[in-house]
């Protein structure tokens, strides 16, 4: 029976409740209202056409830029660049970097939990450039050591990347200690991160952070999909990898998504508003479901680390001897929707590397649930989640061949 067959036959659950923020998300009323006019009403023109539809886009994308520079502490909305994704900015960054520099060797260092769209872009430009690639370790809760990334930079590192937030285990890195490293030793290479899933989680600010690079997306503080960005700080050297298309701007040629950035402009207002008001509550709630899915569910570990050193909407655990997608498929019928592992592996019977990278053996890295927190979620839900989650691990334990030994 497939997925579907099964969800229909079992008819709708008592509840519905949407954990899966982490690979996609629903976006709230007020996004879609403000995309709705610029697809028939008004700035449904070309940006970089100079007629009256053509400068009403290129205002929504100039007040996107600002509020994306204020909100980020750019000096100025110039700096920021539209990609239609999160992938697409990260892959600017790092193979903008890498092939603005080509001829002249060095490296990349990437750490090894960052997402694949910096690891494979990564492997890639070593491939066109001839530099090496770098994974820096990290310690069994996701962190970068920063003496043990000072040992891996030297004078011919070009790039570094390691991500704000982890995006499977919830990690906040310290960034600022990180970049500074990098500096000390070698003031030229540049400082790129990824910081889609810490927008919206924790303050940002790339002056006190230090970086030259740094990525976000729309759909990851649910906006619509379809839009990323990437800051690059004035003075940074990138070729464009993307040719070709009128646009305004040079760096990703090809018009706009404007649309998507009226409504990624109004995620990002939403989100900002209720990173001041409601990153402890979130936070309040997160703890209570690692709590009681550690108390009620047993043999279950915490993927990450715990407190304010962890993302305010993260819970990720391991529920051993249970397959994570078999228990995906089981909280679908009680309406309970997550994931396990990360989107680019789950359809994969790949452990996620972050898992693997944080030390956790296969069996471990395969049992994992990703619940991601907002600020819609409430306690009922919660509680829903506690009131559900250990039975259907108990079903799925009780039929499995993966028992405790
Ligand atoms: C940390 C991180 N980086 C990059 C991306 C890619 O962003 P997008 O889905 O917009 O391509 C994601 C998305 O899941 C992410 O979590």
């Amino acid at each position: 029976m497939s997925v579907k067959e099964l969800l229909a036959e079992h008819g709708t659950p008592e509840r519905e409740v949407y954990f899966d923020h982490e690979n996609s998300g629903w976006v709230p009323p007020e996004v879609v209202e403000a995309m709705l006019p610029y697809f028939n009403k008004r700035g449904y023109g070309h940006p970089s056409i100079t007629n009256k539809p053509g400068w009403e886009a290129y205002e929504v994308i100039w007040e996107a830029r600002k509020l994306l520079a204020e909100a980020l502490g750019i000096s100025s909305p110039d700096e920021v660049v539209f990609t239609h994704s999160g992938t697409e900015a990260n892959n600017l960054a790092i193979l903008g970097t890498a092939l603005a520099s080509k001829g002249r060797g060095g490296k990349i260092i990437v750490s090894a939990v960052e997402h694949l769209s910096v690891i494979f872009p990564a492997e890639f430009a070593a491939r066109l450039t001839g530099m090496d690639v770098i994974k820096v370790p990290v310690d069994e809760e996701g962190f970068v050591d920063p003496e043990v990334l000072a040992t891996y930079v030297s004078k011919d590192t070009v790039l570094v990347s390691v991500q704000l937030v982890n995006h499977e285990i919830g990690t906040i890195q310290n960034i600022r200690e990180l970049a500074k490293v990098v500096k000390d030793i070698n003031p030229d290479a540049l400082f790129h991160t990824d910081a889609c899933d810490a927008l919206g989680r924790v303050n940002i600010d790339v002056r006190e952070l230090g970086v030259d690079l740094l990525t976000v997306s729309s759909h990851k503080i649910l906006g619509p999909k379809g839009v990323g960005a990437l800051y690059v700080r004035k003075g940074v050297r990138l070729e464009p990898i993307v040719k070709g298309q009128l646009s305004t701007q040079t760096l990703w040629p090809g018009v706009e998504n404007v649309p998507a950035i009226a409504g990624f402009r109004k995620a990002l207002e939403l989100a900002l508003r209720d990173l001041r008001t409601r990153k402890y509550e979130i936070a309040r709630l997160r703890d209570k479901l690692i709590d009681g899915l550690l108390s009620e569910v047993p043999h279950t570990l915490l993927n990450g680390p715990r407190g304010d050193r962890r993302s305010p909407d993260n819970v990720n655990v391991s529920f051993l001897y249970v397959e994570g997608e078999a228990l995906t498929v089981e909280l679908s019928l009680k309406g309970i929707y997550v994931s396990s592992g990360s989107a680019c592996t789950s359809r994969v019977l790949e452990p996620s590397h972050v898992l693997l990278a944080i030390g956790r053996k296969h069996e471990e890295a395969h049992g994992s649930i990703l619940f991601r927190l907002t600020r819609y979620h409430s306690e009922e839900d919660v509680e829903y989640v506690l009131s559900r989650v250990p039975e259907a691990v108990s079903r799925l334990r009780r039929i499995s061949s993966l028992k405790p030994s």
